[in-house]
């Protein structure tokens, strides 16, 4: 029962022009937008610059985003910044360029983000980045901001939605072994509190509206058991 009203949320996002009130009425904000951040490095090919220009000017349009959500009251904004698959799949150099970036940005910004009332939250396979610098800053800058809640910022990176969900049946598994529960106790709220989105409250977990910018229609191993609600919507817009 507890998802119907999830899904009422996610329905009233594809209802905002449905009004016939006369007078202009805001559109209905959505609480949770989660973006898959895609077409960088487009974006520098068309100024004949190289795709770290692309990241740089990509980071600058997730500050924007932050400020906007800021001003249109979207309280949880959840962010695609660097698949499982990217890491493997890119160059080490372009991996260790955005991994650096994303630590300077953290350690740049963090007072103001923190002035502005956002709660900072990384998951993925951080440990697997093996940069222990960046687990320190990152750790740090969760711990400093735990408290805020005009904004939380959840930015996933070297994150993978298939093996959050393996991660997530190993907790259970291992609750089952301990004698703790049964394997009828198992059930959908159990998965997703052990998921790395877990530490969101459940009402506020799943994303009423998925945005992906940079032409492509596909979901790419992002938050794949909360979306199963959550309304799509894909721009050809590269995201710088
Ligand atoms: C998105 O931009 C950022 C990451 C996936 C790290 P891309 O680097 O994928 O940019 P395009 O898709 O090549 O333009
Ligand atoms: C998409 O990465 C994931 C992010 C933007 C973080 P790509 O641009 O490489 O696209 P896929 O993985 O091929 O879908
Ligand atoms: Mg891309």
């Amino acid at each position: 029962l507890g998802n119907v009203g999830d899904r009422g949320n996610a329905l009233s996002v594809s209802s905002m022009t449905s009004t016939t009130s006369s007078k202009p009425t805001r559109p209905a904000t959505p609480e949770h937008v989660a973006i898959i951040m895609d077409g960088n490095g487009r974006w520098a090919g068309k100024r004949g610059a190289i795709a770290s220009v692309g990241h740089k000017a990509g980071i600058d349009a997730l500050q924007r985003t932050v400020e906007g959500c800021v001003e249109l009251g979207v309280r949880f904004l959840s962010v695609f910044a660097l698949s499982t698959e990217n890491s493997i799949n890119r160059a080490a150099e372009e991996v260790t360029f955005l991994v650096q970036l994303v630590r300077s940005v953290v350690s740049d910004r963090l007072d103001k983000l923190h002035k502005e009332g956002v709660r900072l939250r990384f998951v993925g396979n951080l440990e697997g980045i093996g940069d222990p610098h960046f687990m320190k800053i990152v750790r740090e800058a969760e711990i400093l901001t735990a408290a805020n809640d005009t904004l939380t910022l959840t930015v996933a990176l070297n994150f993978s939605g298939t093996d959050d969900i393996v991660r997530s049946t190993r907790a259970v598994a291992q609750r089952v072994r301990d004698g703790s529960i049964d394997v009828a106790d198992i059930d959908a709220a159990m998965i997703s509190d052990s998921l790395s989105m877990g530490y969101i409250a459940p009402e506020n977990r799943e994303p009423d509206l998925l945005i992906r910018t940079g032409g492509e229609r596909r979901v790419s191993n992002f938050l794949l058991f909360e979306l199963a609600y959550t309304e799509l919507y894909f721009s050809d817009v590269l995201w710088p």
